[in-house]
This record gives C-alpha cells, sequence and structure tokens, in this order.
C-alpha cells in the first residue's frame, strides 16, 4: 500500500457527526483508527496540525519501560495492577507494529533494546528499585554493568522493544483513515453534545478529547494533572545502535538513534521551575558531551503527569478524556484508544478500572498535595513580583507591574510587543520561555506568542496586547 498526502479540511459551516475526537495527536489518532469501522461519520478537530504536540516532538521510543515509574506504581497501586499496566503496555508495542505493516507506514521502526540506567555508583539504589518491582509484577529484565558505550554503570533492559519516528507515523497514519480532519480548528466550548470551533458548531452523538489539557471550565483537572517540559535536540552524526536509553542520576537524560540523526534530551521540569536557566544547562551539556556532533535542531515538548502515575481514560459529562501519560504516550495513547472502545462498546474490563477517573488514588496520594501546594505558592509569589519596567536587550523579554497588574515587553530590534502577562485561565502570571521566545503559563501550562496570541490551553482566549516601537513607549 503506498503511503498517501493527508489533505485536511477546512472547517467552514456547521456538521453533525457520530464520534468527535478533539486533537489529532497519537491519542486522537488511535482512537481514529479503533473506531473507524464502528461508526459512520468520524471527525477530527486540531488546533494546530496533525502530529504538532507531544506526538510528533517525542523521543520516538515504543517501549514498556516506562523510566523509572514502575516503583512509584507498585508503591500506589499494588502489584496487580502494575504488572495489567505492563501487560497493557507490552499489548501496545504489538499493536503499534501492526498498523505500521497494515498501511506499510515509513517511520523507520526498529526493534531495540530499552535501557534504564545511572552513570554514577551514588544513583545505584535508584535502580536496585525499579528491579524490585520489576520482580514484585514478574516482568522480564536483564542487569546491565558497566556499558562501556553509554558509560553506564548499573541498568535494566527490556528486549524487544521499538523506535520510530512519531511524527511521520501521525501523517501517514491520519492519511489513511476514514475521518474527515480539520486542521487549524481549535475547540473553544463544549456544551451539551456541541463544540464550538472557530466560529462553527459541531454536533455529536460522542466526544473524545485527546488534547492532553481539559477544557477551560474543568477546574478539576488542574488540581490531578500537571504539565512537564523537557528540552530535546537532534545532533548529526548518528551513532546508531539497537539501544535506547534513559539515564537518572542528578537529572533525567534520554537518548534515541536512528539512520540520519541522532535523538538526545531531558532536563525534565515543572513550568513553574526556572526553565530559561535548565536551556542554558541542557545547551552547555551538550556542547560538553558532544563535541563532535552537530545540533541540527533543537526544541521543548510537555507532557503532562498525573499524581498517582496512571493516565486517565474515562467518561466524564457527555465526552471522553484522555490525558496523563506521564511522558509514555506511544504505547499508553494505544492502550487509552483500547480503553476508548471499551467504554463506547459499554464493556466493563480491568484496563478501564485502572485508568479511570474515580479512582480515590487520584487525590489519595502525597504528590497531590504536595504539587498543588506549588502552584498556590507559584500563584501568591507571582502576585508579589514588583519589577519596575526597562527595555529589554533585542531578543529577550522583562515583565513589571502597572498599577498591581503584571505586563510583560519583549524586543524584537525597535519594535516592542507588549502583553498583559495575567494568564486568562485562572490568573498565574506567566513567564517568559527564552528558548521559544513564548509566554508559558508555570501553573498549568497555557502558552502564548510573542504577540499575545494563544497557543495551547486550557486558556482559551488571547491576552490583551498591543506593539509600539521603543521612542513611543514613553517610561517614567
Ligand atoms: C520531550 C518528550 C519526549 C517524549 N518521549 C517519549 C518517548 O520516547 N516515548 C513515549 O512513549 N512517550 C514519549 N513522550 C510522551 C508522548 O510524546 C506523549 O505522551 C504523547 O505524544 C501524548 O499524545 P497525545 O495525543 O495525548 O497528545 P498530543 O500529541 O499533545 O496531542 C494533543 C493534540 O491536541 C491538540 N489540541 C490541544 N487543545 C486543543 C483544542 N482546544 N482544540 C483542538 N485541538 C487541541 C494539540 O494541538 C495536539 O496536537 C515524550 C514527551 C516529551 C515531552
Ligand atoms: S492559570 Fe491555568 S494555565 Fe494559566
Amino acid at each position: 500500500m503506498k503511503n498517501r498526502e493527508y489533505k485536511a479540511l477546512k472547517l467552514n459551516q456547521d456538521i453533525e457527526c457520530d464520534v468527535l475526537i478533539v486533537g489529532a495527536g497519537l491519542s486522537g489518532l488511535l482512537c481514529a483508527y479503533q473506531l473507524q469501522d464502528l461508526y459512520e461519520k468520524i471527525v477530527i478537530i486540531e488546533s494546530d496540525e496533525i502530529g504538532s504536540g507531544a506526538s510528533g516532538r517525542n523521543t520516538g521510543k515504543i517501549t514498556s519501560q516506562h523510566g523509572f515509574n514502575y516503583q512509584e506504581i507498585l508503591k500506589i497501586h499494588g502489584a496487580q495492577k502494575t504488572r495489567l499496566y505492563y501487560e497493557e503496555n507490552q499489548q501496545a508495542i504489538k499493536g503499534i507494529k501492526e498498523i505500521i505493516d497494515r498501511y506499510e507506514i515509513e517511520c523507520g521502526y526498529q526493534e531495540k533494546k530499552a535501557i534504564i540506567g545511572v552513570k554514577s555508583k551514588r544513583f545505584k539504589e535508584k535502580v536496585e528499585n525499579e528491579i524490585m518491582a520489576y520482580q514484585s509484577c514478574e516482568i522480564d529484565y536483564e542487569i546491565i554493568q558497566n556499558d562501556e558505550m553509554e558509560n553506564i554503570f548499573y541498568g535494566a533492559c527490556f528486549k524487544k522493544q521499538a523506535s520510530f519516528d512519531p511524527y511521520q507515523f501521525c501523517i501517514q497514519l491520519a492519511s489513511h483513515l476514514n475521518v474527515e480532519i480539520y486542521e487549524h480548528s481549535p475547540m473553544m466550548k463544549i456544551y451539551h453534545h456541541t463544540v464550538e470551533a472557530v466560529s462553527h458548531k459541531i454536533k455529536y452523538q460522542h466526544c473524545i478529547l485527546a488534547t492532553q489539557v481539559m477544557p477551560f471550565q474543568f477546574k478539576f483537572f488542574y488540581t490531578i494533572t500537571q504539565p512537564k517540559q523537557s528540552f530535546l535536540a537532534a545532533l548529526k552524526p548518528s551513532d546508531k545502535n539497537d539501544q535506547m536509553f534513559l539515564c537518572e542520576d542528578e537529572i533525567t537524560k534520554t537518548k534515541n538513534s536512528s539512520d540520519q540523526f541522532m535523538l538526545v534530551g531531558g532536563y525534565d521540569h515543572l513550568l513553574s521551575d526556572d526553565s530559561n536557566s535548565k536551556w542554558q544547562s541542557f545547551k552547555r551539556d551538550l556542547v560538553l558531551e558532544y563535541p563532535k556532533h552537530r545540533i541540527l535542531s533543537t526544541w521543548s515538548s510537555q507532557d503532562y503527569m498525573v499524581f498517582d502515575y496512571l493516565p486517565i481514560v474515562d467518561q466524564c459529562e457527555d465526552f471522553i478524556v484522555i490525558t496523563g501519560f506521564n511522558k509514555w504516550g506511544n504505547t499508553n495513547a494505544y492502550s487509552a484508544s483500547l480503553t476508548v472502545l471499551d467504554i463506547l462498546k459499554n464493556k466493563y474490563t480491568e484496563r478501564r478500572e485502572l485508568f479511570s477517573l474515580k479512582r480515590k488514588t487520584l487525590v489519595l496520594n502525597k504528590n497531590f498535595l504536595s504539587e498543588n501546594f506549588q502552584v498556590l505558592k507559584h500563584l501568591i509569589e507571582s502576585k508579589m513580583n514588583h519589577d519596575t519596567c526597562q527595555i529589554p536587550e533585542n531578543h529577550q523579554a522583562v515583565s513589571f507591574q502597572l498599577e498591581h497588574h503584571p505586563y510583560g515587553i519583549y524586543r524584537q530590534n525597535e519594535t516592542l510587543y507588549i502583553v498583559d502577562i495575567l494568564c486568562p485561565h485562572l490568573g498565574c502570571t506567566l513567564k517568559f520561555n527564552d528558548h521559544d521566545k513564548c509566554w508559558d503559563c508555570p501553573c498549568h501550562g497555557s502558552r502564548f506568542s510573542i504577540e499575545g496570541k494563544i497557543i495551547k490551553g486550557p486558556a482559551n482566549v488571547d491576552l490583551h496586547h498591543s506593539i509600539c516601537t521603543i521612542d513611543e513607549l514613553k517610561l517614567d
């Protein structure tokens, strides 16, 4: 079967459908894949372009080895559920391969080993704890000691895992699906079997929110999930081999190589942390650790974390929500799509219970309290910030308070972009992201361009903004 190029449609009228899927990342596309033979009319709307979220910008590991998460999942959920989580993700590896074979998707799929490890003896215990979790749940692994190639002191390996180019997978899968896809069509509102997108209404029988972020009005979600950002770089030449690594000494570092380039990344942090200093450290480490490699490109990406380490896939009001892959969505998105199928077929499964929104562990865990305290603390701190206004350096930004209200100025040569940096979602003060040159919300991850245009929710409106030249701005 030849790969077709997908032609996205333009939403220029009100429409009706059996299933509306919001978000064209892996979750949305895989749901469409599972449902396409069951429903006559499936519509996907995407605020940006297919695969433009975390799905098209990740490290491409298809694995059930999820960093150091098993020890946490075991502590909170016990051995039986942890084993089920592992089995779901193992099944997902097979499921993704079947899709690639069915449509002959050219996405550089390759079977590989997945390895987690530490470079220093000091952190050996982290791996030992993860191995204990594998043992409790009867998960197959092999110990790695003194791996010279990656300088890993101690680690654990899962065999028969894989890697791919997730962006190619998304856009090629989209071209084969029997669905209508509307790009540049953000959902603005959802109510009573209706979504408002751009200036049109879409009436649905069933709706799946595969957006990672939940709609504006569902404030509860912002207490049980939080966005984490990481940096990635594509380097050339690639030291291609059949292993993928995740090292976690003081900071998490991830690596995966393909024919054309090598992806390295890490520096996971909450948006309330100082992301600009993380970005500087990442840049410094790239040069120190890979002095002979050319940096082809760098970017940042965000994924949503749930405090009890399991995804959420459940019916909520008259739609289904999918979120919280804790940075492992390539396989979890597949499991989520099967769970959606269970829900729509009204079938009880253990998988459904595992990802349920009603599970008590979502709030009954220590992370829930401490992380919500962090958000609250940031909100209070941001209100106490009293910088005085000054003209920033070229391509830099400053923030300041005017009559107790926060504003930001970004400078591009002689032009100044002034925005109101009080987040229209729940009122945190936005921070400037020096790497991506945009304004980020440290509380729940909304992002805005230097002109104040919304890039990513949960906020759903642009910032108040104005443009002027340096000469026009009269400062006291
Ligand atoms: C740096 C990094 C590396 C990672 N590496 C790996 C890895 O190697 N292996 C792995 O398994 N996982 C990895 N992940 C996690 C994985 O990328 C994500 O979990 C997964 O892509 C999430 O898929 P998704 O479809 O749910 O979300 P997304 O891909 O983010 O898709 C959501 C889509 O919804 C759209 N959208 C949002 N709001 C609206 C709206 N209001 N209206 C319409 N559309 C909207 C967005 O534009 C986006 O396209 C990584 C994540 C990061 C951040
Ligand atoms: S306050 Fe929630 S995204 Fe900004």
